[in-house]
């Protein structure tokens, strides 16, 4: 296990950021309602983290937990949830994190996913939310989880298709459930579904409202692909991307095309007997 970090310092990551307490506070409360210019791509991810929840058990293990947004969901499901996050990746990317009193409640393991400091076959319940796309080696990652998991434990992923390049410069890849299987498959994972997050109507309708935000309603664009919003002009915006999100979350429940969508959740199971491959 890695040591724990000094606090670093330098620019807050993420796709758009709101300056000082009453913004953040806002920012808070408007995630959950269309007055999030996100909240598409939220509300997707957060309904397909939450179908997984029936698959969780006993230890689990979330790799990538960042702040932890899953915590309060899985908690009560689980004997015990263990946040790993990788130093490397939020030095730069993340530092209000370390700011954070409670960082202790957040990540309870150092380490990088790709080589987990977890021993073969400790782990009932691996998720990792929005991780894989940042590791250059994604298969090999899948492999590690694999590699953790007990036999008849639960790997559950999701990866987005349609999204922004966001924390870069480690933005590597989107994924295809074809993808997605072959790395399960090729980890000796059994896999129980690969369900499409959105659709058409949805990802284009998250895209469009991310678009005119980043285009009209930013004052700066940073160089991990966010931007810092100028107050005025995104309030100014808000109902405006509101209404475009309304419309076309009502346009993706009269659609079923999932040729394009926000993002795919995997579901994999470890078998009861079963040679990992090495
Ligand atoms: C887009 S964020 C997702 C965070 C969180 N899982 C969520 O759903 O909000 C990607 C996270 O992956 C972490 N990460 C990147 N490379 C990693 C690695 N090699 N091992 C573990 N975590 C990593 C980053 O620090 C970051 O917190």
């Amino acid at each position: 296990m890695a040591a724990e970090p000094a606090a670093p310092t330098g620019n807050r990551v993420g796709v758009v950021h709101y300056r000082g307490r009453f913004g953040q506070r806002m920012n808070a409360w408007r995630k959950r309602t269309p007055l999030n210019p996100y909240w598409l791509d939220w509300k997707h991810l957060r309904d397909s983290v939450e179908a997984m929840l029936p698959h969780a058990t006993g230890n689990l293990l979330d790799v990538g937990v960042s702040e932890g947004p899953y915590r309060d969901l899985y908690s009560p499901k689980v004997r015990q949830y263990v946040g790993l996050e990788y130093p490397q990746a939020i030095l730069d990317k993340q530092p209000d994190m370390w700011k954070i009193a409670n960082l202790k409640r957040l990540v309870q393991v150092f380490g990088d996913g790709a080589r987990l400091p977890v021993l073969d076959g400790s782990i009932d319940t691996v998720l990792s939310t929005e991780v894989l796309e940042h590791v250059p080696e994604p298969r090999a990652l899948v492999h590690e989880m694999a590699r953790v998991l007990k036999p008849g434990g639960k790997l559950l992923l999701t990866v987005p298709f349609i999204q922004p390049l966001h924390e870069l410069p480690s933005d590597y890849f989107r994924f295809t459930p074809s993808s997605l299987r072959v790395f399960a498959e090729s980890a000796g994972l059994e896999v129980e579904s690969i369900t499409p997050r959105g659709n058409f109507a949805s990802a284009n309708g998250a895209m469009l409202s991310q678009w005119l935000t980043r285009s009209v309603g930013a004052s700066k664009r940073q160089s991990d692909g966010s931007v810092i919003l100028s107050p005025w002009r995104s309030v100014l915006l808000l109902p405006l991307t509101a209404l475009i999100q309304i419309v076309f979350h009502l346009a993706s429940k009269l659609s079923n095309d999932q040729a394009v969508c926000q993002g795919y959740a995997l579901v994999a199971r470890r078998p009861l007997v079963n040679e990992l491959p090495r």
